[in-house]
């Protein structure tokens, strides 16, 4: 585990070394190996586990993306975690904690690397077009006495573009291959808990506005012509404007009269 090819050591101390949080982390582990580290958040999160529990991964043998996709994991270059949260912002405003973690990703990035990543809706991370990580929230209990939510992200830090399947190669990307440099996981992973930490904290306060403010000028996908998928069947298509107060997508349609409707959930295609 954490083999260092630029010194870095990649362990639950080196990690917890570099955090500056009060919440999340207070409660840490890394495995070497786990289905999916969102599945044993979830599972930790029924027995009990406290709020700000991060499980962490060396690898996942089962790792989920969105709308039942796989997240490609394999063991040595990447950051694959969970984050358990159970002191949740008011009901309207959880839909924006997958655009605050988000964000929170694309901030750390940019301060542990220098490298401007972007945000395509809704949260999905970007460099130079390419996906850098994405992000999968799951609620359970949502409503009732005890909700949680597991904040799972995946990003692929010190891969080769070798490394990929082929089928990824063209879409993907990592921080190595941006930067032309490996980076130390420990300390990208600690930035991440760290900006989580805050945007959770604005979300949960009077920061919302100032989130999907920050959001907005993070997004890649405003400006552009995008293809929505909403299920297997239905699409929309046309220009993305704007992102609503409830982190909903603001679409202006490709039709006559071109009506703009919110997009609250989907699958988001950049048109060229
Ligand atoms: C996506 O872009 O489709 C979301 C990918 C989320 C992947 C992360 S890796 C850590 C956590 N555990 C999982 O099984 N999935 C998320």
């Amino acid at each position: 585990m954490g083999a260092p090819a630029n010194g870095a050591l990649f362990t639950a101390d080196a990690i917890k070394a570099q955090l500056r949080t009060g919440r999340i982390g207070r409660q840490l582990m890394l495995l070497p190996s786990v289905g999916s580290t969102n599945q044993e958040a979830m599972a930790l999160a029924q027995q009990g586990a406290e709020d700000g529990t991060v499980v962490v991964a060396e690898r996942q043998t089962a790792g989920r993306g969105r709308l039942g996709r796989q997240w490609h994991s394999p063991a040595g270059d990447n950051l694959y975690c969970s984050v358990i949260l159970r002191h949740l912002p008011d009901k309207e405003k959880l839909p924006l904690i997958p655009l605050a973690s988000a964000l929170a990703v694309a901030r750390a990035i940019q301060r542990v690397t220098g490298l401007p990543a972007k945000l395509k809706w809704p949260n999905d991370v970007l460099a130079g077009g390419r996906k850098l990580g994405g992000l999968l929230c799951e609620g359970a209990g949502i409503g009732h006495a005890d909700p949680v939510v597991v904040v799972g992200i995946g990003l692929n830090v010190n891969g080769s573009r070798d490394g990929f399947p082929e089928e990824l190669r063209g879409i993907a990307t990592s921080l190595a291959v941006e930067l032309g440099h490996r980076v130390d996981r420990a300390a990208m992973l600690a930035a991440m808990l760290g900006e989580l930490e805050q945007a959770l904290g604005s979300l949960a306060g009077a920061g919302a506005d100032e989130v999907v403010q920050s959001y907005i000028e993070h997004c890649a996908t405003l400006g552009q012509r995008v293809k929505v998928s909403l299920s297997d069947r239905d699409s929309l298509e046309g220009w993305a404007e704007s992102i609503a107060p409830d982190g909903s997508l603001l679409l202006r349609l490709e039709e006559p009269g071109g009506r703009r409707v919110e997009v609250r959930a989907g699958d988001v295609l950049h048109l060229r």
